[in-house]
C-alpha cells in the first residue's frame, strides 16, 4: 500500500516537472509559408506575375483555398477567384496548384515551409481576372452533348415514373458524379491543341453518361452525334484526365466506351 502510494506520488511528481518544463519551452507562434499567385487584371496594361504573400499557417485552415481566403481577408482584397461550396462539390474552385491541376477546397496547403506553393489559373485558358477563367467554351461543349433525358415520346409518360432497374442504375457510376470542374480538360493536351473542336474529357463523358442511361432513347442519336475526327477520336487516351480528376473519376475510360460503341 506504501509502495504504491509512493510509486503514484513519484509519477505525479514527474507529470508535473514535465508539464513545467514544456510551458517554460518557447512555443512558435508562426510557421510563415510563402504563395506565388498568378496576378492579371485586365483594367491595367500591365503583364500577368506572380505574387508573393507570406502567411502565417498557425493561423490558417489546412486547405489552399483557406490560405486564399486568408490573403484576400487580410493581405490584398483585390485577389480574385471563384469558390462556392469549399467541400469538393460545387467544382468552382478549381485551379493549378504546384503544376498539378485540382480543386483548392480539397487540396492540402503542401506541407514544405521552404518552398513556396504556386497557384495560377487552369491552364490553356483564356483569363478573366487573376485565376478566374472563362468558361464559356468549356460550358457549350457541355451543352452540346445535349446533357437531359430524351424520350421519342416528348416526355410525356402520362405522369408515370421511368423505372430503371438498380443493375442498369449502377452503370451510370463513375459518371454521375461529375461536378464539371474542367480539372480533366484543361489538363488534357488533346483539348489544349484542338479546345474548339475536340469535345474534351468532361463533355465525352457526360455523353457517355446518356448514352448509357437505360432511360434515354436517343442512344443512337446521341453515338452519331459525336462520331467525329475532332469531336471524339482526337482522344489520345492520354489519361492526364484520369489523374486530374478530382473526384476521382476516368473520363478516358469512358471515352473509350463511346468509342467502342461505335464499332
Ligand atoms: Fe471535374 Fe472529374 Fe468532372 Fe472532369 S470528370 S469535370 S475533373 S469532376
Ligand atoms: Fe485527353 Fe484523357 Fe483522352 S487526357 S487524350 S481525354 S484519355
Ligand atoms: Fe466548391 Fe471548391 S469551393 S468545389
Amino acid at each position: 500500500m506504501a509502495t504504491s502510494l509512493i510509486r503514484r506520488t513519484c509519477s505525479k511528481v514527474q507529470r508535473s516537472s514535465a508539464a513545467k518544463l514544456l510551458l517554460s519551452r518557447p512555443v512558435s507562434t508562426q510557421n510563415l509559408k510563402d504563395f506565388q499567385v498568378y496576378r492579371w487584371n485586365p483594367d491595367n496594361a500591365g503583364k500577368p506575375e506572380l505574387r508573393t504573400y507570406q502567411i502565417n499557417l498557425k493561423e490558417c485552415g489546412p486547405m489552399v483555398l483557406d490560405a486564399l481566403i486568408k490573403i484576400k481577408n487580410e493581405i490584398d482584397p483585390t485577389l480574385t477567384f471563384r469558390r462556392s461550396c469549399r467541400e469538393g462539390i460545387c467544382g468552382s474552385c478549381a485551379m493549378n496548384i504546384d503544376g498539378s491541376n485540382g480543386l483548392a477546397c480539397l487540396t492540402k496547403i503542401p506541407n514544405k515551409e521552404d518552398k513556396a506553393t504556386m497557384v495560377t489559373p487552369l491552364p490553356h485558358m483564356f483569363v478573366i481576372k487573376d485565376l478566374v477563367v472563362d468558361m464559356t467554351n468549356f460550358y457549350n461543349q457541355y451543352k452540346s452533348i445535349e446533357p437531359w433525358l430524351k424520350r421519342k415520346n416528348g416526355g410525356s409518360e402520362g405522369g408515370k415514373e421511368i423505372i430503371q432497374s438498380k443493375k442498369d442504375r449502377a452503370k451510370l457510376d463513375g459518371m454521375y458524379e461529375c461536378i464539371l470542374c474542367a480539372c480533366c480538360s484543361t489538363s488534357c493536351p488533346s483539348y489544349w491543341w484542338n479546345p474548339e473542336s475536340y469535345l474534351g474529357p468532361a463533355a465525352l463523358l457526360h455523353a457517355n453518361r446518356w448514352i448509357m442511361d437505360s432511360r434515354d432513347e436517343y442512344t443512337k442519336e446521341r453515338l452519331d452525334a459525336v462520331n467525329d475526327e475532332f469531336k471524339l477520336y482526337r482522344c489520345h487516351t492520354i489519361l492526364n484526365c484520369a489523374r486530374a480528376c478530382p473526384k476521382g473519376l476516368n473520363p478516358g475510360k469512358q471515352i473509350q466506351n463511346i468509342k467502342s460503341l461505335q464499332t
